[in-house]
């Protein structure tokens, strides 16, 4: 059976960088706090940019990382929850922009911070399956567009951002070993951004404002028991040991959930990549956004076990275990 290797990587960052000390003047915050609570020192803010952009550029890029032409892709899934349009989707809306071919299969998934492992979950089964041969997946979100600026609760945590992989079906052990997605819709209005669209005239309630709402305090415990059981189950999927992990790439969504995360796997602190200080909590783009930061850095090398774990609004959460 084939197994999906990632063959490439890419990802993009807008040019804005948000300070703590920015925020300080928006909001009642301070930079002290911030870092104390959440880890995040700065974030990247679009400014004219949007999701679409975004994920263009971190398509091409893991395109021209992979040495793929966008003719050779058959598949093309994008996590977001911040799309630019009910419809088209992202993923149309990158096939369009990439030169990729007319006619392959593009669509979007929904599943918040997960987006992006719950992409990746789906397009390898898509490769394994043999439907397809070369999948682009990308995790993109701008969290800055329904951020409230003025709840201090949320507007220092988000930065927006987007990653991507290219997956190519290959024989042998190297690849995407596990693959798990979990969500629980009894959580949901812990963690949600409604819709404020609604022109029907026989709508009589005046529609919610978009702005995104979080239940942070509650959120953080559930946070960090099902980030330790998506681990564990991929290791007990896998037969492998939590020794056996050269890198673990969790969501960067705090520090201390991160830290607790791998505290409960017995990992030391240089096994965990950390990038949440630059970036923030970018969503979907977070995960890969991480992985393409260690590839060019060259943390990531060949054969090495990399774990990948994700949590979000839904809720959901996910995870994924990749022999590099
Ligand atoms: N600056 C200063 N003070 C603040 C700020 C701020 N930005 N935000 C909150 N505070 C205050 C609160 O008002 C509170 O004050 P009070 O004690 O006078 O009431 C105090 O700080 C403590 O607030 P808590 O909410 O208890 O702070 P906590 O330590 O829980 O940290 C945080 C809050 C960072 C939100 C944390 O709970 C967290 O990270 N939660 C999980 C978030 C998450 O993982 N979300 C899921 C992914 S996102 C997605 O899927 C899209």
């Amino acid at each position: 059976m084939n197994r999906s290797l990632i063959t490439g990587t890419g990802s993009h960052v807008p040019s804005v960088i948000l300070k703590n000390q920015d925020l300080e003047k928006i909001v009642d915050t301070n930079n002290e706090w911030i870092i104390a609570r959440t880890g995040i020192k700065e974030r990247r803010i679009v400014d004219g940019e949007t999701t679409n952009d975004i994920a263009v550029k971190a398509a091409k890029n893991a395109l021209k990382s992979a040495g793929t032409s966008p003719k050779d892709i058959d598949l093309i899934i994008a996590g977001t929850v911040t799309p630019d349009m009910l419809f088209p989707s992202t993923a149309c809306f990158v096939q369009s922009h990439i030169g990729a071919n007319r006619g392959i299969a593009a669509f979007d998934v929904s599943a918040a911070c997960s987006g992006f492992l719950y992409a990746l979950d789906v397009a390898d089964k898509y490769i394994r399956a043999g439907i397809s041969k070369k999948a682009l997946v990308i995790g993109v979100d701008v969290f800055s567009k329904i951020v409230d600026w003025k709840d201090r609760n949320t507007c220092v945590l988000f930065g927006d951002g987007a990653g991507a992989v290219l997956l190519s079906a290959e024989k042998g052990k190297r690849g995407i070993l596990s693959t798990h997605i979990h969500a629980d819709g009894h959580y949901g209005k812990m963690l949600y951004a409604p819709l404020s669209i609604n022109s029907s005239p026989f709508h009589k309630k005046s529609p919610e404002h978009s702005y995104m709402k979080m239940q942070g305090n509650e959120l953080f415990k559930i946070a960090v028991r099902t980030m330790g059981e998506a681990c564990q189950e991929a290791l007990e999927y896998t037969g492998l040991k939590a020794e056996d992990i050269s890198l673990l790439i969790p969501h960067q969504a705090n520090m201390r959930i991160i830290k607790a995360t791998a505290e409960r796997l017995g990992l030391p602190e240089e096994k965990v990549y950390i990038n949440l200080d630059k970036y923030g909590n970018t969503s979907a783009g977070s995960i890969p956004l991480a992985l393409d930061e260690a590839v060019k850095k060259g943390t990531v090398k060949s054969g090495d076990i990399i774990l990948f774990v994700a949590f979000g609004g839904g809720l959901t959460w996910a995870s994924a275990i990749v022999r590099w």
